[in-house]
């Protein structure tokens, strides 16, 4: 088959590791025989330099002309973030672009690579029960794109974010979340606030209202200050998390932790009319960019994700995860997953394994 792919690589660790996973899916399509037309764009400060803006109007039309994005991370270093080419950036690049697209449903998976037991902080046993859960977080609405104000009010400065869900919005969320339960466990469990908070309230009655063109998957409601405890407490309870903006954002952090790492995790980002993007949730890592030493895991699994979702590319994606967990099998460690008696591995050498797998 013949795709056109918007690559757009970003800031930070964002080029680096899109260097690799772009390298793994060269290596995929010769195996099977696939055409992945590449096309380049520039998002977050990367376009900034060039055209002063985080989301150009050339890579708008460029993803607008492709059958899906992969993006790679947006966003500056600490000490710079007060310069305007980092000022909003990741509201007007990432966020815009989930809004221009209308990607309203984000797919997060978290799962513990068998070989990577001893990454996960939680004991043993509870380890051993597996974890293996997928969030599905909401992503056009809720606080991130409510009303916004700065004011003054009797001297004094005051600040305004509205969280805001229409039905709708929570309605295709909830059809998306059940539809992946039933390709799994078969049970959603659907996290909100509704004790206080009104959207809550909201989230919840249509949420009932969709589970039940579900009977064959289990419904639970979970309040989200619990849902943070259970996740530690006993995170192989969960199948499927269904989320808002929000409280999805800061859980699946919190998930991640699980797995050992952000730099393991993969994202897709998709909207009603099945066209993605993908993106590892693990941020620019400013920290460490340029130096090769970034895991490359999690924007390889999200090029797998891609393949799988919008592609149909099953067998293809399941090579990709098999041969990164060949790769861990064989002892590979960059230094995000090694342990003090592991040498570290660079960027390249973690994929030059994969792909050796592949
Ligand atoms: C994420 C990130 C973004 C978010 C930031 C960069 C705006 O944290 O994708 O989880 O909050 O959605
Ligand atoms: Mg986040």
């Amino acid at each position: 088959m013949e795709c056109k792919i918007a690559v757009l690589p970003g800031d930070g660790i964002g080029p680096e590791v899109m260097e690799q996973a772009l390298r793994v899916l060269d290596a995929v399509g010769r195996k099977f025989s696939h055409k992945f037309h590449i096309a380049q764009g520039l998002v977050g400060g990367a376009a900034y330099d060039v055209y002063r803006t985080h989301f150009p109007d050339e890579t708008r039309k460029l993803c607008e002309q492709s059958d899906a994005i992969l993006f790679g991370s947006v966003g500056g270093p600490v000490a710079e973030l007060h310069l305007e080419k980092w000022r909003s950036c990741e509201t007007s690049s990432i966020l815009a672009i989930r809004k221009a697209f209308s990607f309203n449903a984000n797919f997060r998976p978290v799962r513990i690579f068998p070989e990577l037991k001893g990454l996960c902080p939680l004991r043993s046993e509870v380890v051993e029960r597996g974890v293996d859960l997928l969030f599905i977080r909401e992503l056009n609405g809720d606080i991130y794109f409510g009303r916004k104000e700065n004011l003054v009010r009797d001297g004094k400065r005051v600040a305004v974010d509205v969280a805001e869900y229409t039905e709708d919005q929570i309605f295709s969320v909830t059809h998306t979340a059940f539809q992946a339960a039933r390709k799994r466990r078969k049970k959603v469990t659907s996290v909100d606030k509704a004790n206080v908070l009104h959207v809550s309230k909201l989230w919840r009655e249509v949420v009932h209202e969709v589970a039940k063109e579900y009977p064959d998957v289990q419904l639970e409601d979970m309040l989200v200050d619990n849902c943070a405890m259970q996740l530690i407490r006993n995170p192989s309870q969960f199948d499927v998390v269904l989320t808002g903006n929000m409280f999805g954002d800061i859980l699946s952090d919190e998930g991640a932790v699980l797995a050992g790492s952000l730099g393991l995790l993969a994202s897709a980002s998709i909207n009603a009319q099945g066209f993605g993007l993908y993106e590892p949730p693990g941020g620019s890592a400013q920290d460490i960019a340029g130096k090769g030493v970034a895991n490359p895991i999690a924007q390889i699994l999200s090029a797998a994700m891609m393949l799988r979702f919008s592609f149909s590319l099953g067998n293809e994606a399941d090579a990709i995860e098999r041969a990164v967990s060949s790769a861990l099998s064989a002892g590979l460690r960059t230094g995000d997953i090694a342990s003090t008696a592991e040498t570290p591995v660079s960027t390249a050498a973690m994929a030059d394994k994969i792909i050796s797998f592949i």
